[in-house]
């Protein structure tokens, strides 16, 4: 029997396109998804307020919703103090609201924070993976069977999605908009992508960089999947509004890229 599950990323809610949302939502309600997984930023600012519309939103899907925090998911930096003190005290009262672990017997999920309030480098946007982080997710698959998915916000390494190819050669002052676009500097992401793929991993899910992807990367540890998907905001880059739907049967994992036309 086949699994089906909706991986959905960037909701961005204080920038979020409302017609791609509802056109998601009216997905959902035509398809009933196993489960769906979001990867980050459901927020623009990481406000109360819109945290409370992305909560709204994702509880009224009527189908179990797993959550990853983003960069955007954490006080903004002019609230600094409180970015600082508790960086994810609003995100996890959303996702005490609207988040489910998804309760399907051939799925194993683990979650893979990236994000951090603050580190030694200009752009705080970027992402980073934590040993304790690792080691958790890790432990969380130890054993799994069937389908093993990873869910983070930060391509674990570069997604090289069609706008970030097309600005490779930009200046390189690290925070600029191409760079974050292309997201290839997690930091710690190549050696966590080793592991995982160590460990069995069938495919990393992530968000971020606002455009789908698809790719098998070669590691020290073998092959991994890397899969990534749009954003459901206005702040598209090269492709419109979209979100992945995943299909597991008989132990092949297929992945399809549903546009918002
Ligand atoms: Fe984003």
């Amino acid at each position: 029997m086949a699994t089906t599950l909706f991986h959905i990323s960037d909701l961005h809610f204080g920038a979020e396109d409302r017609a791609a949302l509802d056109w998601l939502a009216g997905e959902i309600a035509q398809h009933r998804p196993d489960g769906v997984i979001c990867t980050g930023d459901l927020t623009m600012r990481g406000t109360t307020r819109e945290f409370d519309a992305a909560a709204d939103y994702l509880a009224a899907l009527g189908v179990p919703v797993s959550i990853e925090p983003g960069n955007h998911d954490m006080p903004y930096y002019w609230e600094m103090v409180t970015r600082l003190r508790r960086p994810f005290a609003r995100f996890e009262a959303m996702r005490t609201r609207a988040h489910s672990d998804l309760p399907i017997a051939d799925v194993a999920l683990a979650s893979l924070p990236t994000v951090t309030p603050a580190q030694w480098r200009i752009n705080w946007s970027k992402g980073c993976v934590k040993q304790p982080a690792l080691s958790a997710a890790l432990r969380r698959l130890e054993g799994a069977r069937g389908l093993k998915l990873v869910a983070c916000h930060h391509p674990l390494v570069d997604a090289d999605t069609a706008k970030h190819r097309a600005k490779k050669w930009a200046p390189v002052f690290g925070n600029t908009r191409s760079d974050h676009q292309g997201s290839g500097s997690t930091r710690g992401g190549q050696r966590a992508l080793a592991a995982l793929a160590g460990a069995g991993v069938t495919a990393v899910l992530s968000g971020h960089v606002h455009d789908p992807f698809d790719r098998l990367v070669e590691t020290p540890q073998g092959p991994i999947r890397i899969i990534g998907a749009g954003t459901l905001s206005e702040r598209t880059r090269a492709t419109a509004p979209s979100y992945n739907r995943l299909e597991w049967a008989e132990g092949a994992l297929s992945v399809s890229v549903r546009r918002y036309a």
